[in-house]
């Protein structure tokens, strides 16, 4: 399947997490903020990683006609490189995989060879060190301001050294990896965020959880321009 491009390295990314949206009708929620949005971030659980079920390759199969935006798949799971093939075949474009499940310069050649966007992951107590022998193998450092498995948790703000620090190395190798930030970002914390260094922003709840979901898109992305200057 063809890949759907990710856009400009280290620019600012929208990334409306569905898992705050109905699961009866996901069509209708990724068309609905598709103007004010770049990429849709699936949520992938297995209920062992993390403490909870959510989709998987066939919920992907199924949306991805409704959508020509960036599927970036989070996979909250222990066995990535079983199901990586199945994901690809389903229409994403990028797959994050957890360092915290080991065994990750394997999951990284399995998904590049797949053909897809590679992102690492690190939960809020996960040190930089565990992913920084990674940064050069990667299109994407996901540094987690929740503990995953759950949406409409709040943000941890002490994982911002960890974001200026991720930022600063990327930088200084001059490393083509986006910096992605995923749990409790609403518009203020969005600004917190890309002050800190971030430029992909996953929101779930601020966002599908609100009345008019375009519009708190427009807002987030407004307040995440304006941290930018
Ligand atoms: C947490 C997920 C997040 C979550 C974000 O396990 O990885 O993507 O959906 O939801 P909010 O924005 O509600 O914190
Ligand atoms: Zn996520």
């Amino acid at each position: 399947m063809e890949t759907v491009d990710a856009g400009p390295r280290g620019a600012l990314r929208i990334a409306p997490s569905i898992l705050a949206a109905d699961f009866g009708d996901l069509a209708a929620a990724v068309r609905q903020v598709d103007p004010e949005t770049d990429w849709v971030h699936v949520d992938v659980m297995d209920g062992h990683f993390v403490p909870n079920i959510s989709i998987g390759p066939p919920v992907v199969g199924s949306l991805r006609p409704y959508s020509q935006r960036f599927f970036d798949c989070h996979l909250m799971i222990t066995q990535p490189v079983r199901y990586l093939g199945a994901f690809k075949d389903a229409g994403a474009d990028g797959c994050t995989v957890h360092v915290e499940v080991g065994d990750t310069a394997a999951a990284i050649a399995e998904a590049r060879a797949h053909g897809l966007r590679v992102g690492l992951a690190a939960n809020p107590d996960t040190p930089f060190a565990a992913v920084a022998p990674h940064l050069g193998d990667i299109d994407l450092l996901l540094l987690m301001t929740v503990f995953p498995g759950f949406g409409g948790q709040s943000f941890m703000a002490e994982v911002m050294d960890k974001v200026v620090l991720a930022r600063r190395e990327i930088d200084a190798a001059h490393l083509a990896v986006d910096l992605e930030v995923d749990g409790g970002i609403d518009r203020s914390t969005a600004a917190t965020a890309v002050r800190a260094g971030a430029n992909v922003l996953v929101a779930g709840s601020a966002i599908f959880g609100r009345p008019s979901p375009l519009e708190a898109a427009r807002e987030l992305r407004d307040a995440a321009r304006a941290a930018q200057r």
